[in-house]
């Protein structure tokens, strides 16, 4: 199952790439987001997936969200969690639920840049090479042992949006090639 926040465009990639059968035991069981009128829930209703949305907004506490969306998660009994532009931080409890198969891509070469705005903070910085990573998400923000990673240089033009579409053609390869390994390791 994946989990989105925004316009879901690896997502889609992802989707694609199992419709086409590319993907051939990777069954996508739900899409799940923590805000209402996401792109990225919209896309998938329309490809026939099951969506839900565990509001962050309608929590008081956020342990009690991270309940609410750990919970929720385990009802589809996935065998992994993927995080594809999913930007809230998730708790202990979501962590030991899906220890070990909780699956974040990021579009900076980790553990450069981590957080909401690795593309920018690397353009910021000055670096002439970022790139991706796909990583076994743990407690942290955006740390866990890395399953794929690959660089991309940066342009003197670059501008954050020009940099990120490069970066995210290369992420949404890294992370078919990552769902393709695990599903044959299930
Ligand atoms: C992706 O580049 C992903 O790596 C990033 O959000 C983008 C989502 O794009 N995630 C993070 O920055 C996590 N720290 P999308 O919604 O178009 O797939």
């Amino acid at each position: 199952m994946v989990l989105v926040s925004g316009t879901g465009s690896n997502l889609q990639a992802v989707i694609d790439a199992v419709q086409a059968g590319e993907l051939p035991n990777v069954d996508i069981a739900a899409v799940g987001a923590d805000k209402h009128d996401t792109y990225g829930v919209q896309r998938s209703a329309e490809a026939g997936i099951e969506t839900f949305v565990v509001n962050f907004k309608d929590y008081e506490d956020r342990k009690d969200w991270n309940h609410a969306l750990t919970e929720k998660c385990l009802s589809y009994a996935p065998d992994y969690v993927v995080s594809s532009g999913f930007m809230r931080i998730v708790g202990e409890e979501f962590i030991n639920a899906f220890d070990g198969t909780y699956i974040n891509t990021h579009p900076a070469l980790l553990p450069s840049f981590p957080g909401a705005h690795g593309v920018r903070d690397a353009l910021a910085y000055g670096v002439k090479v970022t790139g991706c990573t796909v990583h076994i998400a743990d407690a942290g923000v955006d740390t866990g042992p890395i399953l794929r990673q690959e660089a991309v240089a940066i342009d003197d033009a670059d501008t954050e949006d020009t940099l990120h579409e490069r970066i995210k053609v290369v992420e949404r390869r890294l992370l078919i090639a990552t769902l393709a390994d695990l599903a044959k390791s299930k």
